[in-house]
């Protein structure tokens, strides 16, 4: 049996430096877990653009569509600011999520226990916290048509359009329906019914699919700017939160700095089922690039690291090795080891980026 392919996009800034981290780790899974994949790289976003003179290859996006799965660093970086629009590193990613047809974009937004203290929320209200935002991923107002920037009369119009299809919104219902069955059995739809179209449809094919095939989970339903609020209010109220494309974006950074841990969150978009049965994934931290801090041994593995963990849990159906990685983190936080991002008044000595993710390979080894 051959073993399942993996494609690496390192992507920029501090990307590849984290990635190294990740490579440790799927390295101990073949060496130690006879769980061997086939790693190939390739460029994403800026190195791609600098490269080829574009953000992603057609190449590059056939050898993403073959792989069981891929795993993405970051994208972007000040030196592309002036790019035309259509040639900014984002594109490369957002051209991925399209062409895999990655609808359900997972993020898990998770305090860590070590961490608690570092949320700007009050440790009662995030100690604990597990919540998981099903952002969809393919549609509404960032694909939207017509869209773009003309001239009316004497000025300039930007247009961009929400647009969702009933398909497409059931479809991420779903996801979250399945997801909330193996979790609290809850879950919060959010839109703006209120002002928008596209929102009323929303709740009303949410509600549909509620009705006709998972009544036994509890369905809620707030509008986002409500939803934000109740975020910042009382997020242990939530269990699985699913929202379209630009509400997902603003209340999954919202959410993972609740955690007092962006540097720390994985996250996962997956699509239909390929041949194998497999779906269609790409793994990812939501951190961004962080061009300040890049080549300096500061930036935080973690978030990709647990972003691998997703991929043998929804890629590789290898849940026990997942968790086998989560717990390890956990231990490693627990020594009291932490990168730059996460000192905060206490004054420890910050470990690098390599030290991070060689002390979760000992760990990975002291759970054998
Ligand atoms: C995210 C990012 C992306 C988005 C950018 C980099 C295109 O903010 O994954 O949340 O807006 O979706
Ligand atoms: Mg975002």
């Amino acid at each position: 049996m051959t073993n399942p392919s993996l494609l690496i996009l390192a992507g920029d800034g501090i990307g590849p430096e984290v990635m190294t981290e990740v490579r440790k780790v799927i390295d101990w899974y073949g060496a130690k877990r006879d769980l061997a994949f086939d790693v190939s790289e390739d460029l994403v976003g800026g190195c791609a653009y600098d490269a080829h003179g574009t953000p992603l290859t057609d190449e590059t996006m056939a050898k993403a569509q073959e792989a069981d799965a891929v795993l993405l660093g970051a994208v972007g970086g000040p030196a592309y600011d002036d790019l035309d629009f259509s040639l900014k590193p984002e594109r490369g990613l957002l051209r991925l999520r399209k062409e895999m047809d990655l609808y359900a974009n997972l993020r898990p937004a998770q305090c860590f226990d070590a961490l608690a203290d570092f949320s700007s929320l009050k440790a009662d209200i995030v100690g604990g916290l597990d919540i998981m935002i099903v952002r969809e991923l393919t549609s509404g107002v960032y694909f939207g048509e017509p869209r773009g920037i003309h001239k009316e009369g004497n000025e300039r119009v930007g247009i961009n359009t929400q647009r969702y299809t009933e398909s497409e919104i059931a479809r991420v219902a779903r996801s979250a329906f399945e997801l909330a069955r193996k979790r609290d059995n809850k879950v919060c739809s959010m839109e703006k019914a209120n002002v928008m179209e596209s929102g009323v449809l929303w709740r009303q094919v949410v509600t549909e699919i509620h009705a006709a095939e998972y009544p036994d989970v509890e369905l809620s339903h707030m509008y986002a700017d409500a939803g934000a609020m109740q975020l910042t209010r009382w997020p242990k109220q939530f269990d699985v939160i699913v929202t379209d494309n630009l509400f997902g974006d603003l209340l999954s950074d919202l959410a993972a700095m609740l955690t007092g841990s962006l540097g720390m969150l994985p996250s996962a978009s997956l699509g239909a089922p390929m041949a194998n049965g497999r779906p269609k994934a790409l793994y990812e931290p939501v951190h961004g690039s962080a061009p300040d801090i890049t080549g300096q041994g500061k930036a935080n593995p973690i978030a990709c690291i647990l972003s691998f963990a997703m991929a043998l849990r929804y890629s590789f159906d290898k849940g026990d090795e997942a968790t086998r990685l989560e717990q390890a983190v956990e231990a490693v936080l627990a020594d009291g080891l932490r990168t730059a991002d996460l000192i905060g008044e206490e004054g420890r000595d910050p470990v690098s980026t390599s030290e991070m993710g060689d002390a979760i390979v000992a760990k990975l080894d002291a759970s054998l």
